[in-house]
């Protein structure tokens, strides 16, 4: 009697363990896939992984927020059922216990997508997993530039918006400069228009910043716009705006020397300009000169009297022409 009663113990006890190593062992690792943003009317592949590890499965439930949409279980006839809401349109030939497709997404269908999966008896362990979809309008045209000049002056200040019309959600706007992004402080963010008629939005980001030498490359600053929305949309539109290199004047001046006979060492503020000899050394003759519409000096130098005089009769001979 004992006996029996002992292995009665023994076996319920077997049989707890059994059932709590069933509940933490089985059914691991329950996550989904579904993608961030897909554009409206595109199909949506959308991937419940789990791991049963060697148990049944009873079901696996999908929901979009709280709504159950599509229900799979394998003991039941029909092992698919689904549920109509608005958006979802299920491609039944591509859904299984783990995958969904659907059809034809409109922007009703972005919201929380959640799996849930449950083992069979006698656990019934249930696990869910959530991920966000983003149905994308995207833009019919590209960003467009407006308020720029085809010309600046070395100094003179920019000022240009860049627009992404209609889309959803509104694309994200950045600048560049000669390809290079541009200092944050020159960027001027601004809300998103929303436009009530179609539900959509229009981006809208400006720049304003005063140009200066090393912005022209051979005469020429590329302003470019770039509209992003997530990893499904890029766009970009350039302006290639063209330096308005300052008039010469027939004052004393030689800004003629400055412009062409001199190598221009880039220091931001007050450039300073070697002209160097045959013998590759820098001259020590130095002559002060002023540059066009600037407050600052600079110094320059010769490489000697017989190059000077040739640059006077240049100018001369300029002149004459002009
Ligand atoms: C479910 O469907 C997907 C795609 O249609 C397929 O790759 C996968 O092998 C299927 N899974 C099973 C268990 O049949
Ligand atoms: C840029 O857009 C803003 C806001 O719409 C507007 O206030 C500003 O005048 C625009 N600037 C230019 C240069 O078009
Ligand atoms: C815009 O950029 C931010 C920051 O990188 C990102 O979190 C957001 O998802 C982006 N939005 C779109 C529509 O691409």
């Amino acid at each position: 009697m004992h006996r029996i009663l002992g292995i009665q113990c023994g076996f319920q006890v077997l049989l707890l363990t059994s059932i709590f190593a069933e509940m933490v062992n089985s059914l691991r690792d329950v996550y989904v896939t579904v993608p961030t943003a897909v554009r409206r009317g595109d199909t949506a592949l959308l991937i419940c992984h789990y791991d049963l590890e060697g148990d049944a499965l009873y079901s696996v439930k999908w929901y979009k927020g709280r709504q159950e949409f599509y229900g799979y279980t394998p003991k039941e006839m029909p092992t698919m059922k689904i549920f109509t809401i608005a958006g979802i349109e299920i491609i039944k030939s591509l859904s299984n216990e783990s995958h969904i497709t659907l059809a034809d997404v409109q922007l009703v269908s972005s919201g929380r997508y959640s799996c849930e999966v449950t083992v069979d008896a006698p656990s019934f362990h249930t696990f869910i997993s959530s991920a966000d979809m983003e149905v994308v309008e995207l833009p019919h045209h590209r960003p467009a530039i407006v308020g720029t000049r085809p010309k600046y002056r070395i100094r003179d200040s920019v000022r240009a918006n860049c627009t992404s019309r209609l889309s959803k959600p509104a694309a994200n706007l950045t600048w560049s400069i000669n390809n290079l992004p541009v200092n944050p402080s020159y960027v001027k963010h601004h809300k998103a228009l929303k436009s009530h008629e179609h539900n959509l939005e229009t981006a809208v980001i400006g720049i304003q910043f005063v140009t200066n030498r090393y912005h022209f490359i051979d005469g020429k600053l590329k302003l470019k716009c770039l509209a992003t929305i997530h990893d499904i949309y890029i766009q970009s539109t350039e302006k290639s705006l063209e330096e308005e290199k300052p008039k010469i004047y027939t004052t004393k001046t030689p800004n003629v020397n400055y412009m062409n006979f001199h190598l221009n060492y880039p220091h931001d503020q007050n450039p300073t300009m070697y002209s160097i000899d045959a013998f590759g050394r820098k001259n020590s003759y130095e002559t002060e000169f002023y540059e066009p519409e600037s407050s600052y000096t600079s110094k320059a130098s010769y490489s000697s009297i017989v190059e000077l005089l040739v640059n006077l009769l240049t100018i001369a001979a300029l002149i004459l022409y002009l």
